[in-house]
This record gives C-alpha cells, structure tokens and sequence, in this order.
C-alpha cells in the first residue's frame, strides 16, 4: 500500500514566525512541509525565495522540504533550491517550454521532482512526462492564494492518474481539510497538502490525525 503523507502548507501562518509555525507543525504530526514559492508573474502574488527557504532548512536540518514553485522560470531556482537543500523541487508544467530539460536539472542537482498541473491543465499533458517524475501534484484551487474553495471536478484528474498508475505518489493541493479529505482519498491521493485547515484549526494534531487515518482507511 502506498504511504500517505500530510504536508501543511505554511502560506496562510503567521510568517513573522515561520520557523516556530513550522515547528508547531511537525510537532503536531506533520511528514513533510509544502512551502509555497511564487514569483508574482506565473501567479499574481509573493511569498518566499531561496533566502528564506535557507534559513529555514538551517533550523530544520532534518524535515523533508517540498517548494512548490508557482514561477514562470522554474529551471532559474533550481540550484539556489538545492543549495537551500530542498528534497522535492514541483513545478508547474504550463510556462515550462522544456519540462524534461528541468526535471533532469532537478535530479543532477539531487533533488526530486514534481510535477504540477492547475486546474485548468488536462492530465493527459503531464502524461508524457510521468516517467521522469517523482510526484504528480493536482492542484484543487488555482494557484496564488490560501483559503480558497476545492474544486470537486478535479478529482477525476486523480482518480485517471491513480487507475493507470497505481504506485505513483500523487499530491493534492488546495482547499484540502476534513470536509474535502475523503474526496480526495476516494480518488486515490496520498500525499496530502492542506493550509488554512490545518494552520486555523483549534487542535491541528487532531486534524492532521483525521487527515491521515481518511486516506489510509
Ligand atoms: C495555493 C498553494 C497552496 C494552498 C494551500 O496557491 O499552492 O499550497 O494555498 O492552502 P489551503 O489549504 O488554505 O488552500
Ligand atoms: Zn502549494
């Protein structure tokens, strides 16, 4: 059976105390952590770089970082990225004119690679490509922001991707939460990012414990 794994996102936290705030996380049960990077030209806003991502692995030496880049050059971060040591380098496919090209920048920097896909990306485009990846992300909202509704009809992307593939690591991202989880592990999901749910909750271990036990029952 495939491993389900919860990777908060840390977008909607107080990042005045990204370090504590990612603690808390993990303390809380959390597998990994999904730090959203945006550039503010492939999506209309900003978040945090290389920089940040840094300093954050220099007090968290031993987390699995995840950076997903919502960025219309992705191949430009790629060594600043592993630098930061950053484990898992997912990319949207949309502005990538060369997306094979990138994937193998990522593995000769020693960093695994994701694939992402908006929601108005078919799934039959990152197709071509699903050998030379790690992870698929199907993202449920479009990317740019927190706290936005998950989109239901993207759950057939997944459940497509799960049947032809039944040993591939496919994340969702978006909206995720207690309400939406079982959707998403009735389509077939396992690796499981979710923001705003997790971060505003009043007890996130216990959420990040329900999250888990939908997708493995
Ligand atoms: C959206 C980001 C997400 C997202 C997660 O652009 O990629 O990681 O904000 O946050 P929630 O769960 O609040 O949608
Ligand atoms: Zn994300």
């Amino acid at each position: 059976k495939l491993c389900c794994k919860i990777g908060p996102s840390i977008l909607n936290s107080d990042l005045s105390q990204l370090y504590n705030e990612s603690q808390r996380l993990l303390d809380s049960g959390a597998d990994y952590l999904h730090l959203d990077v945006m550039d503010g030209a492939f999506v209309p806003n900003l978040t945090i770089g290389h920089p940040v991502v840094k300093c954050l692995r220099n007090k968290l030496p031993n987390t699995m970082f995840e950076t997903h880049m919502m960025v219309q050059n992705p191949i430009q971060w790629i060594s600043p990225m592993a630098d930061a040591s950053v484990d898992q380098y997912t990319f949207h496919i949309e502005p990538c004119n060369d997306v094979r090209l990138v994937c193998r920048k990522i593995r000769e920097a020693g960093m695994k690679v994701g694939l992402a896909i908006k929601p108005g990306t078919s799934v039959l485009c990152v197709e071509e490509y699903i050998e030379e990846a790690d992870m698929i992300l199907v993202m449920t909202v479009e990317p740019g922001f927190g706290g936005q509704q998950f989109m239901t009809n993207m759950m057939p992307k997944i459940e497509w991707l799960r049947e032809k593939y039944p040993t591939l690591d496919i994340e969702v991202d978006g909206g995720v939460g207690p309400n939406t989880i079982d959707m998403c592990a009735k389509a077939g999901a396992n690796m499981i990012v979710s923001g705003t749910a997790v971060i505003q909750a009043e007890n996130p271990p216990q959420v990040i414990k329900l999250l888990k036990e939908s997708v493995n029952k």
